[in-house]
């Protein structure tokens, strides 16, 4: 596989320090600092790596337009192993972000063989979810979205077969569905900037989706009609395949431009206003002005035994409506760090970082960081067993699952309405 990962395999392991190097991810540290506020998820490593996140840190901070979008491919029913990315596209929500949520029905069926029956059903799942948590904006299941559909349409005279075998090992046997489903993912995360105009995005997802992203941003490249390019001096507004009159109309905008053939110099002007005016001119003659999209990339949490977490290992995970005593037996059952004997643990205390059931309250269950902190402290001093930890872990849970299921309950007419 030349892209080092393939987003449909169910075996992965994704090597972080490899995908910065070759891939050009960066680390998020840095880019986390100029944000108002760090999120839990930045600041305790879930999310690791991001691209060109830096544009969404200035939306955030300035209150200028951004959108947030991500996607489900409903498969199965959403449980633990999903949360993750729930909460990320929320708090963008909350931070100011435009939502948008995609049900990949498309991907489901060509993919994975879902029925479009089960789609529909396993989507509202998710869409409760989401609404429980806290979502607002549009949500849309990709099947029934006709602008969705002619964008990747036109995203699909952008992206040619060699891309697909180089990017995600298509060989003669696949199906020409599942490349469908590709543009389709690819028109998702330009959709936003389709509906309500040319933003920065944020697409919060796995380091597994990578390959989505990069093809989307080649993508909104190649869809531009112009660049805009500091010269120093000056600033050159060159045409990649702009019709001549969009590039008349760029001369016409700025007094005193200097028109060539295929690009038009500009001076004095700043760059952001070019920028900005450029994009008006490609909406007004049938273009799309998009950014390329930002990402940030979570890792995973273990499953609950150690290991994958995965919906074909049903212990690994539990369900939003599992029954409690399914999730208990789970938790209780939940590999832990800690020692062979009780003489041990209380000697040289338990191992949080290899620990699922830390993880899990690292990931979700202890939101106060001061909490968190003393979890780790009790555990790593030897004071707490993993008996009395799993059960104070379980109570969480309990507690979580019944405001979510109350809440998903309540929204069930919003997910109805999509
Ligand atoms: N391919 C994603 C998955 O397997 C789902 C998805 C569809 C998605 N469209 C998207 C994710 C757009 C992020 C952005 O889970």
């Amino acid at each position: 596989m030349q892209s080092g990962m393939n987003p449909w395999s169910s075996n992965q392991t994704v090597d972080v320090d490899r995908l910065f190097a070759e891939f050009g991810i960066e680390p998020v540290g840095e880019v986390a600092r100029g944000l108002p506020e760090v999120p839990p998820f930045m600041r305790r490593g879930v999310v690791v790596g991001h691209r060109d996140y830096g544009l969404i840190a200035d939306a955030i901070r300035n209150r200028t337009p951004f959108h947030v979008l991500t996607g489900f491919m409903p498969s199965g029913l959403p449980h633990l192993g999903h949360l993750m990315v729930m909460k990320e596209v929320v708090w963008h929500v909350r931070q100011g972000g435009n939502g948008y949520v995609a049900i990949a029905d498309r991907e489901a069926h060509a993919v994975r063989g879902i029925s479009w029956e089960k789609c529909r059903e396993y989507g509202k799942e998710y869409l409760k979810a989401l609404y429980a948590l806290g979502f607002c904006g549009t949500t849309y299941y990709q099947s029934r979205n006709d602008r969705l559909k002619d964008l990747a349409f036109e995203a699909s005279t952008k992206v040619n077969f060699s891309e697909l075998t180089a990017i995600y090992g298509f060989g003669p046997e696949t199906s020409l569905s599942h490349a469908v489903s590709v543009v389709t993912q690819v028109a998702d995360i330009l959709f936003p900037q389709l509906d309500a105009g040319p933003a920065p995005t944020v697409v919060p997802v796995g380091l597994d989706q990578d390959p989505h992203i990069r093809l989307t941003r080649d993508v909104a490249y190649k869809l531009r009609m112009f660049t805009v390019e500091d010269r120093g001096d000056h600033i050159s507004v060159r045409s990649k395949n702009a019709p001549e009159a969009a590039l008349e109309a760029v001369h016409r905008t700025f007094s005193g431009s200097k028109k060539y053939a295929g690009h038009v110099d500009v001076t004095g002007v700043p760059m952001a206003r070019i920028e900005d005016a450029v994009r008006g001119i490609e909406i007004a003659r049938g273009g799309f002005g998009f950014y390329l999209p930002s990402s940030t990339y979570h890792i995973f949490m273990p499953g609950l035994q150690g290991g994958k977490m995965s919906s074909s290992v049903p212990e690994s995970l539990f369900g939003f409506y599992e029954p409690e005593p399914s999730v208990r037996k789970k938790i209780m059952g939940a590999l832990t760090g800690g020692r062979m004997t009780l003489e041990e643990q209380k000697r040289l205390g338990g191992e949080p970082g290899a620990c699922p059931v830390f993880l899990l309250n690292l990931f979700h269950m202890l939101e106060d960081d001061r909490e968190l902190a003393d979890l780790r402290r009790r555990c790593e001093g030897g004071e707490l067993t993993c008996g009395q930890c799993k059960k104070e872990t379980y109570e969480r849970v309990q507690a979580f699952l019944r405001e979510l299921r109350d809440k998903m309950d309540a929204v069930e007419h919003l997910a109805e309405e999509v």
